[in-house]
């Protein structure tokens, strides 16, 4: 974890947040290419499930929503953790966390349980009383219950049918920790999928699978992944069935996303409190029923940290040490670098001409300092799927070089046959399927120096 925090940091991908002023706790910033990752993990999501889907739409409901919502949907009573604090020192630690009677920091006495709501609680508008406090939302998924029946009303939506959410979260958590994995401002994607009762439990092991497979199909190692279905004595207060999906995180097996069945208890929730039925009319059988709900939440960072673990991998080449992200193209922060072989001035004029043309389509990097291996394993350490070199040569025979990644394998191809063969690399072509006019390059591995 060390080695992957001080290369994302050192890189460009996350910062701690406010570092300038000693950084805050718990609180993380996506740099230049923390910002690429991340979209590009959202967007990858929202196409599988959104846009390549008939049975899904989306939503971006407020952060702040009216409070009885956190009523109704257990969240001021329930959605506590046990906290206990060290009399000496007045640490506070989770109960549950805890494996001795006493401070894990100072080995004082602690004080006896209380529940600890880990909401962020706030005021809206300019008076700071019991009248005007609102909450930070701590997951996304109310959002979606509360517009249940404007989604029905507006779309004719017909079950099974489901609403898509990415946006931001807050939990006063107790412990964070383990970089972006537990944060108190993290994101969420979440979906929630409305059945018929009584075909929840088919559409449970649907989204589970459809899920699983989304993350290998993104290149996470089968492996890496398991399953944790929740015991009875764990499930939260809305669940019928938990199961979570796990990852092999560098500190140990632990969640990355959560499958669940809700039930109906949402809509339920809602209905009593806000007086406003959200039963569903059913044309097929004429009756009117509360959906039961299939929740798969995954989270953004969770996900981003997944994804980074994942990827990251270290080779010796020619004697020396090559890091590497192996970033599916969709995914990657930079999908190409263009790079000239020197600084001659007709040699970057072609060069930049190249990067115009095809920062049009896809984030493409320009860079010139540094010897040519060297910008090589620059790329390779942040993950760049190809790099196109223009040499000397390229100027007498409208020529360049497509570098592979992965294998540093490269092939030649003509600047008009560009663009298009970049799309199929991206796309997951082999290398050496040539353009007309193509040929292979190089296939042995190259020296950083
Ligand atoms: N709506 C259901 C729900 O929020 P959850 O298991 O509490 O369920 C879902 O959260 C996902 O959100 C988790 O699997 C995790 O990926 C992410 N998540 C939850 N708390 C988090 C935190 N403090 N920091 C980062 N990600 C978190």
């Amino acid at each position: 974890m060390e080695k992957l925090v001080s290369l994302c940091r050192r890189r460009g991908f996350i910062f701690p947040s406010s570092e300038i002023y000693g950084g805050l706790s718990s609180c993380w910033d996506y740099g230049p290419l923390g910002v690429e990752l991340k979209k590009n993990i959202k967007q990858a999501w929202w196409r599988a499930v959104v846009q390549q889907r008939a049975d899904m739409v989306g939503l971006d409901a407020s952060i702040i929503m009216h409070p009885r919502v956190w009523e109704a949907s257990g969240h001021l009573e329930s959605f506590t953790d046990p906290l206990v604090e060290c009399k000496n020192c007045h640490q506070r630690w989770k109960a549950d966390d805890l494996t001795e009677n006493k401070c894990p920091s100072c080995g004082g006495e602690l004080t006896d349980e209380r529940q600890f709501n880990m909401m962020f609680k706030t005021f809206m508008g300019p008076v700071e009383e019991a009248a005007n406090v609102v909450y930070l939302r701590p997951e996304t998924a109310q959002g979606m219950f509360v517009n249940f029946q404007n989604v029905v009303n507006t779309t004719r939506k017909r079950l099974p049918f489901g609403i898509a959410q990415i946006g931001k979260s807050f939990r006063n958590e107790i412990t964070t920790g383990n970089f972006i994995f537990r944060s108190r401002e993290f994101e969420q994607m979440e979906i929630e999928y409305f059945v018929k009762p009584g075909t929840d439990g088919e559409w449970f092991d649907y989204w589970l699978e459809a899920r699983l497979n989304w993350y290998t199909k993104l290149g996470i190692k089968q492996e890496n992944l398991k399953l944790r279905e929740h015991g009875k004595e764990e499930l939260s207060h809305y669940s019928r069935r938990t199961v979570d999906i796990n990852y092999l995180f560098p500190m140990g097996w632990a969640e990355l996303e959560g499958i669940a069945n809700r039930g109906e208890f949402d809509l339920a929730q809602h209905s009593k409190h806000s007086g406003k039925s959200l039963e569903y009319h059913d044309n097929d059988t004429n009756e009117n029923y509360l959906p039961y709900i299939i929740e798969p939440s995954a989270g953004v960072d969770r996900s981003t940290l997944a994804f980074l673990c994942d990827a990251y991998d270290e080779e010796t080449v020619v004697g020396e040490l090559r890091v590497l992200f192996h970033f599916d193209p969709a995914l990657a922060p930079y999908k190409i670098s263009v790079l000239p072989l020197s600084k001659k001035e007709n040699l970057t004029a072609l060069a930049k001409d190249i990067h115009t043309e095809l920062c049009q389509h896809w984030m493409v990097e320009f860079d010139i300092t540094q010897s040519i291996g060297r910008r090589y394993r620059r790329q390779d350490e942040i993950g760049t799927p190809f790099c196109v070199t223009v040499d000397f040569d390229s100027l007498e025979d409208n020529q360049v070089t497509i570098r592979e990644r992965d294998t540093m394998n490269q092939i030649r191809v003509p600047i008009a046959e560009l663009k298009n063969t970049l799309q199929a690399k991206l796309a997951g072509e082999d290398l050496f399927v040539l353009p007309p006019g193509g040929k292979i390059w190089k296939v042995e591995k190259e020296s950083a120096t």
